[in-house]
Parts: structure tokens; sequence; C-alpha cells
């Protein structure tokens, strides 16, 4: 049997919005068959489309060739069908449209479908490369349709926000020149100047600022960005950004703008209040309180310091990380004694290792006893000192981490009490914790460069009061910079950017960059600045984290509608991909790769 046209049939109603209003009126829909139910003299057809699901119904009324028609699809045939909305005799509470079903009069097979690699159901459960290979089909789930759909509606919130902010959307270029700093670029080899390449955007950061300095005032933009680094569950090399840039603002300013964002996109999209003005806490306040300067606040088991109470101490791994530098900070795991046992304190240990910790020192404070694997090389009062401090009570954990590079004791104990959230299961479900960290510091020390490096951008405006701190003492610079963190995620950041051209002079410097390397990479900035630079300062959103938050998923790939797996490659099209030799000719590139 042939597939039908169409043949000027068109659709009156999408599947899921058929609703008992319709009961008598005669409808056409269409989409994808989800399942067929054949109970002889009566047959159901469930059909799908981005909406949701209806039920089609044949039975010994509906004339012959139709029931015959109906009778021979299969899973995923697309049909359009066309008859009377009726209440149904037995009412499905778990369809939106389970009260009606449609009495068929006239049936088409539009397209005929193979089975499928998995079925299309939510939560499939089925491996994220078979989805990925087949995301066509995956897109069909309806979590995954909801997502994008979803997705959809936050970017046009974002839209009208800006729009009713004063905002002006403008496009900035994709091929754009390669600068240093930041991740590593993606290339694009040029044809018309062979051995020149063109980088793709890691975001418009110079392009905005610009767009300032010509006195557009207020900037945003849905950016698609690329960066050529290791993939996680919140990171992608290809992903999109709501930029934005503004004129005559002051950090503050810029904070307000986006808190009030924040407030409407929930309140559109998920009907959530989110309190405003968001908390702001320093960078030192995070690092010190929650080891991570995206720190989640949905639960406590915060860091302690203990380093002043074991100054003296005997016990030589505490005594080492102290004289080198370092600190020694624990988490007390409140009430956590008969869950934490031995073994799986043994995981935890484990777990820490991963960040670099070399150790993961415990008391475990149990109705019987108390174990430890350190309190015997403490002295009677250090011991009690410790305890005192952390609060320790029967029932209580004290998990404490000691190394001389306090980079380590935080990176540890910041994901470990993230680790033990999830197994405690701490996180309060349908919970949004937002607030802002700032005064970061501007330079962060790169061990492999062997030099200072900016944490945000080189661009990011130092502290007034911090400034003659450029020359004698980089790394106590602090810079107008800010982060949003949503439920320990950072899903935005910004800063204020410096407008003074001396000022990103002495900037580069302390980059180690010379006159004539900053003059390389960055003149045509310096050049702009010459000519009248408004002060500016702006923040981008990482749009696809955002709606992760948003929906409560755990990976960025599930919000996304063709995403790159860990290796950087897209499996559906099977890319990157080898090309045409003279394709390569065009562009002048020999390949001398070794052979696999
Ligand atoms: P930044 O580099 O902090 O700032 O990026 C802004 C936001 O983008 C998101 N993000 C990512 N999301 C997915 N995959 C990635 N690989 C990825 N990298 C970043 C994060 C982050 O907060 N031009 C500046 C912004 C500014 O100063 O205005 C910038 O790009 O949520
Ligand atoms: P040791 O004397 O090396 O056997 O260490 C005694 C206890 O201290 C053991 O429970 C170790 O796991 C723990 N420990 C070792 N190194 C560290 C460290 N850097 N931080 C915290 N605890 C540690």
């Amino acid at each position: 049997m042939g597939v039908d046209k169409l043949n000027g049939m068109k659709r009156t109603h999408y599947c899921g919005e058929v609703t008992t209003a319709d009961i008598g009126s005669e409808i056409v829909v269409c989409g994808w068959v989800q399942k067929r139910r054949d109970l002889g003299t009566l047959l159901f057809i469930d059909l799908r489309d981005r909406t949701g699901i209806v039920q089609l119904a044949f039975s010994d009324k509906t004339e012959k060739s139709v029931f015959e028609k109906a009778l021979s699809v299969r899973a995923e045939f697309v049909v359009m069908a066309k008859g009377a909305v009726k209440q149904r005799e037995s009412v499905n509470a778990e369809l939106k449209t389970g009260e009606v079903e449609i009495i068929v009069e006239e049936f088409k097979i539009l397209a005929k479908a193979e089975t499928p690699p998995f079925e299309i159901v939510e939560n499939s459960g089925v491996k994220e490369e078979l989805r990925l290979k087949y995301r066509y089909l995956d897109l069909r789930r309806p979590d995954m349709t909801e997502a994008l759909v979803t997705r959809h509606k936050i970017v046009k919130a974002a839209r009208d926000y800006y729009d009713r902010n004063g905002f002006l959307e403008i496009e900035t270029p994709v091929l754009i020149k390669s600068t240093p700093e930041g991740a590593r670029d993606y290339l694009v080899p040029s044809r018309v100047h062979p051995g020149a390449f063109f980088a793709l955007p890691q975001s418009p950061q110079l392009y905005k600022q610009m767009l300032m300095l010509s006195g557009f005032d207020r900037y945003m933009q849905i950016a698609r960005c690329f960066r050529d680094e290791d993939l996680r569950a919140d990171r992608q090399p290809e992903f999109t950004q709501i930029d934005l840039e503004m004129s005559f603002v002051e950090p503050d300013d810029v904070m307000a703008v986006n808190e009030g964002f924040m407030k409407y996109v929930f309140a559109n999209v998920l009907g959530v209040d989110i309190e405003t003005p968001f908390v702001r806490m320093p960078y030192r306040e995070a690092m010190e309180k929650y080891g991570s300067d995206k720190p989640d606040t949905r639960f406590g088991l915060q860091l302690t310091d203990l380093s002043d109470l074991l100054a003296e101490t005997g016990f030589k791994v505490f005594a080492g990380a102290l004289a080198g530098g370092g600190s020694v900070r624990a988490i007390n795991v409140k009430g956590a004694a008969k869950t934490l046992t031995r073994k799986e304190i043994d995981k935890l240990t484990e777990f820490v290792k991963t960040y670099r910790a070399k150790g993961l020192a415990f008391t475990r404070l149990t109705e019987e006893a108390a174990s430890s694997s350190y309190e015997k090389f403490l002295s009677e009062s250090e011991r009690q000192a410790v305890r005192e401090r952390l609060g320790a009570q029967t029932g209580d954990v004290l998990l404490l981490v000691a190394d001389s590079k306090n980079s380590v004791v935080f990176d540890a104990l910041g994901a470990l009490r993230c680790e033990l959230a999830k197994r405690l299961d701490l996180i309060p479900e349908g919970s949004f914790q937002l607030l802002w960290v700032t005064e970061f510091p501007l330079f962060e020390y790169d061990e492999e460069a062997g030099r200072y490096v900016a944490k945000h951008h080189p661009f990011t405006c130092p502290f007034d009061e911090d400034i003659p701190l450029l020359e004698t003492a980089p790394e106590k610079v602090r810079a107008k910079a800010y982060d949003m963190v949503l439920n320990g995620c950072e899903v935005g950041g910004g800063s204020i950017r410096i407008n003074d051209i001396e000022l990103q002079r002495k900037m580069f410097k302390a980059l180690g960059f010379s006159e004539e390397q900053a003059a390389a990479q960055f003149g045509f900035l310096m050049e702009a600045f010459q000519y009248g630079a408004p002060p500016h300062g702006g923040l981008a959103f990482g749009l696809d984290r955002l709606v992760m938050l948003m929906m409560g998923k755990d990976s960025i790939r599930d919000v996304i509608a063709f995403p790159k797996v860990q290796n950087a490659s897209e499996l559906m099209t099977n890319c990157p991909a080898e090309v045409d030799v003279q394709q390569l000719r065009d562009l002048c590139i020999q390949l001398d790769l070794p052979q696999a």
C-alpha cells in the first residue's frame, strides 16, 4: 500500500489540545502513531504530536476501508485523521485529553516507519549514545520536547525583558580574530588568505564593548559561543549565551537589571517567585564557607578553619600542611554517624583524592564510642578545641582535609559537601537559591604558564582602591566582577570594563604582555579607546545552564537539540569528519598526521 497525500486536507487541532469543548465538532489531527490497540471490532490509536496524545477510535461502524487502513499502521507511522470529537466512556486520567476521543471517518497514512531502535516514551532509560545517534527520534520523547519548548520560552522571555529595558539585539560576527587568554579557540582556515585563520568567538566580548563605544548604550544578543575545552555535564564546546552590555553603569546597575531578568523569567516560565535583591557574597567568604566560588546554598555543611587551633600540633600531616602555608579545614556532618560507616568514609576518601587531597581524616561520634583516624595524634587540648569549634555532638561525623595548598583543601571539601548532600539527600527539591559572588581576585596564578592570568578577562576593571597594588601585589587586587550562582552552578558572569587606556596598558603589563604583544593582539581595542569610551559593563548568562537548572536536569545535553558528546563529536551526523583532499588544497592545507 502506498502512502496518501494531504490533498488539501488541513489540520484543525494539535493532538494535545483537543478538549471537551470540542465535543460534537469535526476536527482534523496529524501526528505519529504512539500505540495501536486492536480489540477485534474496536481499534484505538494513540496519536502523538509535540503537544501530547489524543485517542483515535475505530469500530464496526467505521467504513471498512478506513478500519483496514488503521489496522495496518505500526508505531511511528505518520497519519492524519478526520472525525467527530466524542466524550470517552472510560476516562484516562493520565492523559490531558483523556476525557475525549475522535471517532475517525477519514484516515490517511502520510509516511510509514521502520521500528525505531528505542521506544518513544518518557524516561526511556536508553543509553545516551543511542539517543544521540538517533536524536531526531529522541527529540520526539515528551521530556525532550518539553525541554526545548521551555528553552524557547526562556529565550523569548529574555528578548521581551531586555527589550522592555531598552536593550537592542545586535548580531556580532562568528568569524573573528583569534586572541590569547581564555580557553583554546576553534580555528577556521581562510581560503582567500592562505595560512591565515579566523577563530570562532568564545564570546562576543570585544564586539559588545565596541558597540558601547559606538553609543548603542544597551546591547543584548542570544549569542553562540565556541570553546575548545574539556567537556563536563555543564560544559559544551558550542553553547549559547544571553549576552548583554550597558553604558554609564556601576556593578549595582548591572546586577539589578539581571536580578530583574531572573525574577521575570522564573515568574513567566515556571510561575515561581524569586526574591530580589540576591545575597551578595564576597569571593573570600564563598571559599571559606563553601570551598567554592559557586556555592550551593541549598544546604549547610559549611567549612570550618581549624588551622589556628592546630598551629603547634605534633601530628605531622597537619603540621606539614600548615608549615607549607596551607590549612586544616573540616566539615561537621551532623547526625550522620550511623550512615557514614567506615566503609562509606573510605569511599569518601577516594572521592576527595580525585580533588588532589592526600587523605580524609575523620572522627565518628557514634552512641557507643568515638572512633577517629587522627585524634590519637593530637594533644587532649587540641582534640577538645577542634571538637568544640565544630560543635561536635554524639551522632556527628567530622571530616578533615589538610594540605599545604589552600586551593586543594577548598576544592576537596567544596566537592565533598556537595557529594555528601547528594548521598544524605539534603537538597530540597524544587528550590532555587540565587546569589551573587563578588570581589573576585583580578588575577590568578597560572602554574603552567608561570605568570598571572586574568581570572575573568583582561578588560575587567579593578577596584579603584586596589589599582596601586597592580604593580606591587597583583594577587591582592579585587575585580569589579560578579558571578550569578544558581543552585551551586555559575549561570552568569560579568564585570565592569576598563575604559581608561592607561589602566588597560597597566593591566596588559601585569599580565606579562610586552607593549608590542599588546599592540599586536589588542591594538584595535587600544586605538578605539582613544576615541571616547564610555564607562561600561555587562554580563553573560549561560543559557544552556539556565534552562538545565530551571528544568531540574543534570546535564546541559538534555536541553540542547543537537549536543556534542564527551569527546566533542556529534553522533548523529558523525562529525568532525575528514574532508575531501580538494577542499584541503583550496585552503593550502597539507595534513601530516601520524597514521592511526
Ligand atoms: P564567561 O566565560 O563567564 O563570561 O561565560 C558566561 C557564562 O557562560 C556559561 N558558560 C558555558 N556554558 C556551557 N558550556 C561552556 N563551555 C560554557 N562556558 C561558559 C556560564 C558562564 O557563567 N564575555 C564574558 C561575559 C562578560 O564579561 O560579560 C564571558 O563569556 O554560565
Ligand atoms: P597517617 O598518619 O598518614 O596514617 O594519617 C592518619 C590519618 O590522617 C589517616 O586517616 C589519613 O587518611 C589522614 N590523612 C592523611 N593525609 C591527610 C590529609 N592531607 N588531610 C586529611 N587527612 C589526612
